[in-house]
């Protein structure tokens, strides 16, 4: 570690150093970050998905401290966490996160500075403010933060309304440089919320992508709207977004049915108030026939499991990410009227369904994507009022990265997989711990399942 990232880090772990000193701290020329290399974006032709080992292509190494511009905020980065993101970046799918900075690189002086050879990634963050660019006044060195990873542009007027229409719309640290899975990221400032004062670093850096996706794809009007009394199907009820749409639906008064792989994965669920729950190993569905054909009565048998435990009825709400696996028989099982609301095709884009099920039904497919400034702010707000919990089950060393996205790769994982970035142990960053000891049990429910 360079000698000024140490003493950043010995400002942070003092827990009462003067905003002023943050400011004159001085920033080293390099840090050390998670990154993939644009000349090895081939390196796993030819080879099938499950096959592409994230331990290969993610390097931990130092790269040059980017400049700061209007706008931006430099942030010593505690701690982060791995996304699937990550992984289809570690992967080269569906395509090398390259073809994003190059395009990124074009829009502007300033954005040229994302088109490099490298690309370091990572979408969430918890950490301090060390500088800001010119232009910002909310934020200050010395605060303690959370980023949510939209970034735009917004000189347009599409994304006025909802910033996620915005044309400039990305991913940060997936679509744009300089991400979380570092010691230090440079992110824009009205991507930064407060860290909530009861959770570690490793805690309150985990929520953030997922988080936000679940709220706006299940909560917000710019998705499902969930009311209370819906039955909503969750798949991957365990997984990262699941985890998260697991207690937004009970939270808000609705009826989850989750979908999980496994008896531990089942018992998760059940320790977050969920009572009816599918072992989709254990039932043995196969939706799938053949390469190219489904099978109708799987669908059913599905669909009448469903009912048997809620007792007749079928989801208002489906909530979708698992893709052309599933989405065949998530429409068939959705209720008329219902919604199917995806954000995700896991196990691949090309959806097919039947499509006399969903107009016959009335039935809506919505598509939804990460979320707006305003969605992302309300999502973060649930977790600092101790509403919506961390799901964190384990975390990594930074330079043990490529095995945290190997894991997550594999479904091996529960919940969310946490990245220790400057932060040197676990259980560190806690501000109130009055408030953490009343929730302790809902923090925990993940940890080392
Ligand atoms: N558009 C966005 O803004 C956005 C945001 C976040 C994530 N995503 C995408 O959403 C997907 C899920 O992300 P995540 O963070 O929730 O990942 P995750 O932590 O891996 O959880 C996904 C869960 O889905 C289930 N699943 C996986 N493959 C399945 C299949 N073929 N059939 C049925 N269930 C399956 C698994 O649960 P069980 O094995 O227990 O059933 C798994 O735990 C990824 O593709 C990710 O890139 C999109």
């Amino acid at each position: 570690m360079q000698h000024e990232t140490a003493e950043i880090l010995a400002a942070i772990q003092a827990g009462d150093t003067p905003a002023s000193d943050f400011a004159h701290l001085k920033l080293p020329d390099s840090y050390r970050a998670v990154t993939v290399h644009a000349d090895e974006a081939e390196m796993f032709a030819g080879l099938a998905s499950r096959d592409k080992d994230p331990r290969r292509s993610l390097h931990v190494e130092d790269v040059a401290t980017p400049e700061l511009g209007p706008g931006e905020a430099i942030v010593a980065v505690m701690a982060s966490a791995i996304n699937y993101n990550s992984v289809w970046t570690s992967i080269f799918e569906p395509v090398s996160t390259f073809s994003f900075l190059k395009r990124y690189g074009k829009v502007s002086e300033l954005t040229r500075r994302h088109d490099l050879p490298y690309h370091v990634i990572g979408s969430d963050l918890a950490g301090v403010v060390l500088r800001t660019g010119p232009g910002v006044n909310k934020w200050k060195a010395g605060d303690e933060v959370v980023a949510h990873c939209l970034s735009v542009e917004l000189e347009d007027a599409e994304g006025h309304d909802d910033t996620m229409l915005d044309p400039q719309q990305r991913i940060w640290g997936f679509e744009t440089n300089f991400g979380g899975l570092a010691h230090l990221a440079l992110v824009k400032a009205n991507q930064l919320m407060p860290k909530p004062a009861h959770l570690t670093w490793e805690e309150a850096a985990s929520p953030g992508l997922v988080n936000s996706t679940a709220y706006r794809q299940l909560v917000s009007k710019n998705g499902a709207a969930m009311k209370q009394g819906d039955v909503v199907l969750i798949w991957g009820a365990s997984g990262g977004l699941g985890s998260y749409a697991t207690q937004m639906a009970l939270n808000g008064g609705a009826i989850p049915v989750c979908v999980v792989s496994s008896p531990d994965k089942a018992e998760i669920c059940r320790a977050m108030g969920a009572e009816l729950i599918i072992d989709r190993a254990a039932e043995g569905y196969r939706f799938w026939k053949n390469e190219d054909e489904q099978d109708p009565r799987e669908w059913q048998r599905f669909g009448s499991k469903i009912r048997e435990l809620t007792g007749g009825e079928d989801p208002d709400i489906v909530f979708e990410h698992p893709g052309r696996e599933t989405f065949g028989a998530s429409v068939y099982v959705a209720k008329r009227g219902g919604q199917i609301v995806t954000c995700a095709s896991t196990s691949g884009f090309i959806h097919s369904y039947d499509n006399r099920y969903l107009w016959m039904n009335l039935k809506r497919i919505i598509g939804s994507h990460f979320a707006n400034y305003r969605e992302a702010w309300e999502a973060n707000r649930l977790i600092d009022k101790g509403m919506i919990h961390p799901t964190l089950s384990k975390s990594y060393a930074l330079e043990e990265t490529g095995q945290a996205a190997y894991d997550v790769h594999k479904n091996l994982h529960q919940g969310k997989v946490g990245v220790l970035c400057l932060a040197p142990e676990e259980g560190l960053g806690v501000r109130d711990a009055a408030k953490r000891e009343r929730l302790l049990p809902a923090i925990n429910r993940f940890r080392n399942v």
